[in-house]
């Protein structure tokens, strides 16, 4: 069966580079697209730029620049990031192309038309790190209850959103769809913040610029949150994709658990008042910490992606992001844990298993994988834990649980290590049963296949030079699961290319 998947990132702020912690939701969103591709769905891939705001224009003014300028400039250090970590988005939306900004304003207007939006007049606080207004009620020591940075006093005219309106609705939404809001702990925050009242959110600013102009009033602009929730649309085709729109609405949002209200609050309140479905699900990670403190360039604390896949390879940083920490909690990022996973999981598990049986099909069938053996005896639990272990990691995959489906893969790798030990190549070859000896090694190899196609999404550079030493000369990326990842599809007669160690391991020196 044919499924379409529409997966989001958030779009990141453009006003300083990005770090690890940005890397990580947007290679999260990437393991889940490729390995969708893979099982055979229609995917789209969102990942993008949030351009407009207040934060983003200080951003501008403290260069020098002009903020079209500055977008501009600050767009490329994520393009070229998402290029570097192998990122497979279908589309790259910024908030200032025009099509986009074309959409909020139809959005907008649309919403007004109809009394969701309404005129009134703004009293309160707003904090400009996190673009977001606060009640003096909700203050700590009179600073932003999120960020603890002093917030502005705001009084201005201002449109508001009539979320309070929907508030019902949502909750009676999130009741009857336990798997909306992931994972429990963040659906029960939101359900207590429902409970507690919400306000209507003013979603117009007149003190500032940079932003889409309401269309029937230009003295505002567009809060940078309403517009910044529209790129999910905008990037899909609403409106302007009518085909497109149909065939992938409604998405999986992957955000941070610091974005979790403006997803789970004001966004289906914008959906439901537009007559769209809500999101399939919005899935909320935590953060990575260094130390107790969140990776953050604000904070000083920083780790720069580029730096550690020019040390480490892309495909370690890839898999110790997703290999690490559970999907929804945080995780301390430390270098030595890093280091230990490639040189625990990648260099002895994986690239041990086969950098020990392809040197075995060289030395005893000239380099050539066997033909798939008549007899199954000798594999036979073998093939058992790969099926049980496939079938475990779709599992845990369509549910969103990457970690678990990792280390199931890891318990196959670590059946075939241990088949190798007791059955004995060595020995085969020296009492002279090539049947039995071919069947260990064809064995070997597709468990090393099996290993490396469900693997791919997570690794996809190592999968093809995988596959290029397996002898095959196809991508994994160009296979179906429904065909390939099945107990016993290898074919022999293949030559093999052994080449140079696809995980080399890193000696741990002290870092500062
Ligand atoms: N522009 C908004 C999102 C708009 S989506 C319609 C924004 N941008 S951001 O650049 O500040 O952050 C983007 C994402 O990066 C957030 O989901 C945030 O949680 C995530 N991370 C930033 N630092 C992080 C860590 N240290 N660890 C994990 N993710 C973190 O918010």
């Amino acid at each position: 069966m044919k499924n379409d998947f529409y997966v989001t990132t958030p779009i990141y702020y453009v006003n300083d580079v990005p770090h690890i912690g940005h890397a990580y939701s947007t290679v999260v969103a990437d393991v889940f697209a490729r390995y969708h591709r893979l099982a055979g769905d229609d995917v789209f891939f969102l990942t993008g730029t949030d351009e407009h705001g207040q934060k983003v224009a200080k951003a501008a003014e403290d260069r020098g620049l002009e903020p079209q300028e500055h977008v501009d400039r600050m767009v490329d250090p994520f393009k070229d990031l998402w290029r570097l970590y192998s990122i497979s988005n279908d589309y790259f939306i910024r908030t200032t192309e025009e099509r986009h900004q074309r959409v909020v304003q139809e959005i907008f207007q649309r919403l007004y038309d109809q009394g969701d939006i309404y005129k009134g007049t703004y009293e309160g606080w707003y904090c400009i790190h996190e673009e977001n207004y606060w009640a003096e009620g909700q203050l700590v020591d009179m600073n932003c209850p999120d960020c603890g940075r002093p917030v502005k006093r705001v009084t201005e005219d201002s449109y508001f959103l009539k979320t309070s309106a929907y508030v019902d609705r949502l909750l009676a939404y999130i009741e009857a769809n336990p798997n909306f809001i992931r994972p429990d702990v963040r659906r029960n925050e939101v359900v207590s913040f429902l409970k507690g009242g919400v306000q209507d959110v003013a979603v117009s600013r007149t003190a500032f610029r940079w932003g889409v102009p309401v269309p029937f009033d230009p003295e505002h602009v567009v809060y940078v949150w309403f517009d910044a929730l529209i790129n999910y649309l905008t990037g899909v085709g609403y409106i302007t994709d009518d085909e497109r729109f149909a065939a992938f609405w409604p998405p999986v949002h992957l955000i941070g658990k610091d974005i979790l209200k403006f997803h789970a609050v004001i966004w289906p309140t914008m959906l439901m008042a537009l007559g769209l479905e809500l999101p399939k699900a919005i899935i909320a990670t935590g953060f990575w910490t260094l130390g107790d403190q969140k990776i953050s360039k604000s904070r000083g604390k920083v780790v720069d992606p580029i730096e550690l896949a020019d040390e480490l390879g892309v495909d370690a940083v890839r898999y110790f992001l997703l290999r690490e920490m559970p999907l929804g909690q945080d995780g301390e990022f430390t270098y030595e844990r890093l280091v230990r996973r490639v040189n625990d999981d990648l260099a002895n598990d994986f690239g041990n298993l086969i950098h020990r049986t392809l040197p075995m099909i060289k030395k005893y069938r000239n380099g050539v994988v066997p033909e798939r053996p008549a007899s199954t005896e000798r594999t036979a639990s073998l093939a058992e834990a790969a099926t049980g272990i496939i079938a475990e990691y779709n599992e845990n995959m369509r549910a969103e649980k990457p970690r678990d489906a990792l280390m199931a893969v890891w318990r196959l790798l670590a059946a075939a290590n241990k088949f190798i030990d007791f059955s004995e190549p060595w020995n085969l070859s020296k009492a002279g049963d090539t049947a039995g000896l071919d069947e260990v090694l064809w064995g070997l190899t597709e468990t090393i296949r099996l290993a490396v196609l469900m693997t791919y999404p997570f690794m996809p550079a190592t999968g093809d030079a995988a596959f290029e030493q397996l002898g095959f000369d196809e991508s994994p990326g160009d296979k179906l699961f429904g065909d390939e990842l099945v107990w016993g599809r290898l074919e022999g007669g293949r030559q093999t290319r052994p080449g140079s160690p696809l995980f080399p391991r890193i000696e741990l020196e002290p870092k500062e």
